[in-house]
């Protein structure tokens, strides 16, 4: 397969709406039988239906798009949802172990490729800026390693919010930013440790050079496509207003093929599968930067390797949330499928794994790493009950999360 097209729903006007026979309801975490009175009119969710009204229903990656990344409204654009008090916690934001071994990592793929006079550190989606930090961190402490060498970070990332704390956790603005929001280039700054560092908001516009990728819980966010196997064949599911209630939202299923249908394997044997083209352009993307300048790519998400089926999910306040329900108050989600990234690189770049994050950290030393941190706690008479909680969330967290190395 080659680059990827993200389909339109030109086939569903408004008439075919009024036909479509086929509701289809997430078997295991898409939308239920919430109360009305847990289905706020949300602004996302007026937006959405004002949008639904004029051109009929919308697909599932439309609806993931507007919802997360809308420039005005989406989830991620205006807020911190990260953390105790958010929606969600990621690994940097659990441990700084997580972030030295992949600092560690970086620095081994460095030397074994012939310790290059410069590299980008280039990172998608970076959060808070807490996983940058913590490798960062490393480069700082190995730094007579790295002496010779010219390193630059470039994050790409669309949140105003959460690249301003990026921003002041990485930099402290110890120099003033540039800041032109017209530009690709949206802000330019220097790192506490003096290292230049830059935001953009596609990968595109980051320079091309011998590159290290970063994507941690990135590809996850992204839009995908949903289709469902059915007695007629694959039908794509889309989102439309239910008539029988006011305000909220449905699946339904298109009443025949859609193009994005040309996305589904011959050979597919589940009876539903999501497909996130967008994941698939920037795989070819870093698959190409690598294949011309050198480099590797770390991509480590909540994933499969092409066997999940119904994945897409919400999250809202830790808990799972209603996909359908209160439009931009939660976090989407669906399971990457490690398989088709792999796919997607192949020819261009040596693809290794997945591999459980548990295993490859395991494999980075994490016990040792572990082991030293909790006996200088002790020392310090740090340790404690706090320590001991994030060690056990850490575990179940590995544990389901697995990791892709593209090198
Ligand atoms: C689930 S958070 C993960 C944050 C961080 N990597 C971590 O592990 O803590 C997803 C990140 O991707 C960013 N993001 C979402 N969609 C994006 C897009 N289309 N392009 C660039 N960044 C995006 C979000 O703003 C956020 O920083």
């Amino acid at each position: 397969m080659t680059v990827l097209v993200r389909s339109g729903v030109g086939p569903l006007c408004a008439v075919a709406r009024a036909a479509i026979p086929s509701i289809w309801r997430g078997k295991y975490f898409s939308s239920g039988n919430e109360p009305a009175e847990n289905n706020p009119v949300t602004p996302m969710l007026r937006h959405l239906m004002y949008k639904i009204k004029s051109t009929g229903p919308i697909t599932v990656a439309e609806y993931m798009k507007e919802v997360l990344t809308n420039p005005a409204k989406g989830y991620y654009v205006y807020r911190d949802m990260l953390g105790e008090q958010g929606d969600f916690i990621t690994s940097p934001e659990i441990s700084q172990i997580f972030g030295e071994l992949l600092g560690i990592w970086f620095i081994s793929e460095w030397m074994a490729t012939g310790k290059s006079t410069a590299f980008q550190l280039v990172e998608l989606g970076p959060g808070r800026g807490t996983l940058v930090g913590d490798i960062l961190r490393v480069f700082t402490q190995l730094g007579s390693v790295l002496k010779n060498c010219d390193i630059s970070v470039h994050l790409v990332e669309v949140s105003q919010k959460l690249s301003e704390i990026q921003a002041l956790t990485l930099t402290e603005e110890k120099v003033p930013l540039e800041r032109n929001a017209g530009s690709p280039v949206y802000m330019k700054g220097v790192t506490k440790s003096g290292i230049p560092i830059s935001w953009y908001r596609h990968l595109h516009d980051v320079p091309k050079g011998y590159s290290f990728y970063l994507a941690h819980e990135f590809f996850d966010v992204l839009p995908v496509h949903k289709f469902q196997k059915t007695p007629q064949g694959w039908r794509e599911v889309f989102i439309d207003i239910d008539p029988q209630v006011s305000d909220k939202l449905r699946f339904v299923l298109a009443p025949s093929a859609t193009p994005a249908e040309a996305f589904i394997q011959h050979d597919e044997t589940r009876d539903h599968v999501e497909v996130c083209p967008d994941a698939g352009v920037i795989i070819e993307e870093l698959s190409q930067r690598i294949a011309l300048t050198g480099g590797a790519a770390l991509v480590a998400d909540y994933g499969h390797d092409g066997t999940k089926t119904d994945t897409f999910r919400g999250f809202c306040g830790h808990k799972l949330h209603d996909v359908l329900i209160a439009p931009g108050t939660a976090d989407l989600t669906a399971d990457v499928d490690f398989s088709y990234l792999r796919r997607m690189a192949q020819g261009k770049v040596a693809s290794l794994g997945p591999i459980k994050q548990h295993t490859f950290l395991k494999n980075m030393g994490i016990d040792v790493r572990l082991k030293v941190l909790l006996d200088k706690s002790f020392q310090l008479g740090h340790f404690p009950l706090q320590s001991a909680q994030e060690i056990k969330i850490k575990e179940t967290h590995f544990i389901h999360c697995r990791l892709s190395l593209l090198v």
